[in-house]
């Protein structure tokens, strides 16, 4: 399944892949969604896998690759990795793999945040996996060089498969967030970064309980709709916006059916079609 697809027809009727761990994509989709409504969307919830953040680097390489070649078989033009952990750890084997292929990812917000925190600290939630990749590190350096901000890194840990159960506002998630977001409060971030695609779906949640330690509301910084944006241009620049689709959607999950079904249902109120894919 992870054989390069040599060559594929680009033309603009030709689907979007999106993919992500499992539902956490969806916190992007619903923004590619609502820009690009002619377009043929397919978006793989790789739920058997989850979560990929206490996975290794060659493990998320693997899976990744095994999604974009599934993508590939489809036919896509373009391809959003809509998950940090698998843009940080993958995206490059992507690309080497399909080079004629547009392929947008996702990383946390680093630099809107710096733009405009004004304690000038910034705390960033993602995966163990993403924190301790190259990509943020490079990122992270980068940015301190240019900006007076200092990162607060917090590994949210055991975050995702609550959210993969639907737990957006349960204790467990309140408990757990709580004790993640204090040091970050206690240390005087102004600024919160959602860096795993999962995060935006407990955003009531963090801010909430930012409210309660603090008596404040932090600003959020989410970058799937920069990441829309993105995949707009490139398709534009590569004359590969479809102008005149229908528009659809239909998704993919390596794990239950239904409980993809009700993710689309619950998060973003879409009711597509969605189809069992074999995982491997
Ligand atoms: N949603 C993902 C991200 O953006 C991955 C979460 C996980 O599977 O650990 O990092």
């Amino acid at each position: 399944m992870n054989q390069p697809v040599v060559s594929m027809p680009m033309t603009a009727d030709a689907a979007i892949g999106i993919f992500d761990s499992g539902v956490g994509g969806l916190s992007v989709l619903r923004h590619v969604h609502a820009a690009l409504p002619r377009e043929r969307l397919l978006y793989v919830a790789d739920s058997g896998y989850a979560p990929y953040g206490d996975k290794s680097e060659a493990a998320i390489v693997a899976r990744s690759l095994a999604i974009a070649a599934f993508f590939a078989s489809q036919r896509v033009k373009a391809l959003v990795v809509a998950c940090n952990t698998a843009t940080a750890a993958a995206i490059q084997a992507i690309r080497a793999h399909w080079p004629q292929l547009i392929v947008v990812g996702i990383e946390p917000g680093l630099k809107p945040a710096a733009q405009q925190t004004d304690s000038g600290i910034v705390g960033v939630l993602a995966t163990r996996s993403t924190l301790a990749s190259q990509r943020f590190a490079a990122l992270r350096q980068q940015m301190e060089a240019q900006y007076n901000v200092r990162y607060l890194p917090q590994a949210c840990v055991g975050l995702v498969d609550l959210i993969e159960k639907g737990e957006l506002h349960s204790v467990a998630t309140v408990t757990l967030l709580e004790g993640y977001l204090r040091p970050l409060v206690e240390q005087g971030a102004d600024t919160l970064v959602l860096g795993c695609t999962h995060y935006p779906f407990v955003r009531e949640a963090i801010e909430l309980v930012c409210r309660r330690l603090s008596g404040q509301v932090p600003a959020i910084v989410d970058t799937g709709e920069a990441v829309t944006r993105q995949l707009q241009r490139l398709l534009n620049n590569a004359g590969l916006l479809d102008q005149d689709g229908a528009g659809s959607l239909s998704g993919f999950t390596t794990a239950s059916q239904s409980t993809l079904e009700n993710a689309f249902g619950r998060l973003l109120e879409l009711h597509p079609p969605v189809h069992a894919l074999a995982a491997g």
